[in-house]
């Protein structure tokens, strides 16, 4: 008899280095017409994750300004735990660029698999709504903690 993924103890955790920004388990509402994960849900999470990081770090609120060359690799299941990770990429006067990417790990068994993966821009807001700058090395610092 063959061994299942579930039964495999050995099988290596492949994802990021480090703690996930957002970790989840899908729903069956989570779903499209044909029954696997809306592109939509996972880009919200994404956003999610990535605004998680951009407020820890500038200690402040954030708006999503741009997202770049998003791409879907493969189709997410209904029961998957989806992971997704924020590294941040850059620092402008204003803005943060943060390399996103989503990853799905069936639930009975330990292989992650990176489903899609996105570049974002987020701005620091002032009370007023309008951009605030961020402290490159004040970022730095935050992030090495
Ligand atoms: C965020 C917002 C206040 C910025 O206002 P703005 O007048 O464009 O401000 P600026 O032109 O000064 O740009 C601010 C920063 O954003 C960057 N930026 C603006 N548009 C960008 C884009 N399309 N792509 C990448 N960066 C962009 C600018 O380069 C600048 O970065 P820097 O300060 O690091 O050099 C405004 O665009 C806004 O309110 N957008 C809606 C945000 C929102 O609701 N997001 C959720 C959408 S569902």
């Amino acid at each position: 008899m063959s061994q299942s993924a579930s039964d495999d103890l050995t099988e290596v955790h492949e994802g990021p280095i480090g703690e996930p920004a957002i970790r989840t388990i899908t729903l069956p509402l989570d779903t499209n017409p044909e029954g696997d994960i809306f592109g939509g849900w996972l880009m919200s999470q994404m956003d999610l994750a990535a605004g998680n990081i951009a407020a820890r770090y500038t200690r402040g609120r954030c708006a999503t300004v741009a997202v770049d060359g998003i791409s879907f690799r493969c189709p997410v299941k209904v029961g998957d735990e989806v992971s997704v990770w924020a590294d941040l990429l850059g620092v402008g006067t204003t803005s943060m660029r943060f390399k996103v990417s989503a990853w799905r790990r069936p639930r009975d068994c330990e292989h992650m698999t990176k489903v899609a993966e996105a570049v974002f821009v987020f701005v620091a807001l002032g009370p007023d709504g309008r951009p605030r700058p961020v402290r490159a090395g004040a970022l730095a610092a935050l992030r090495s903690a």
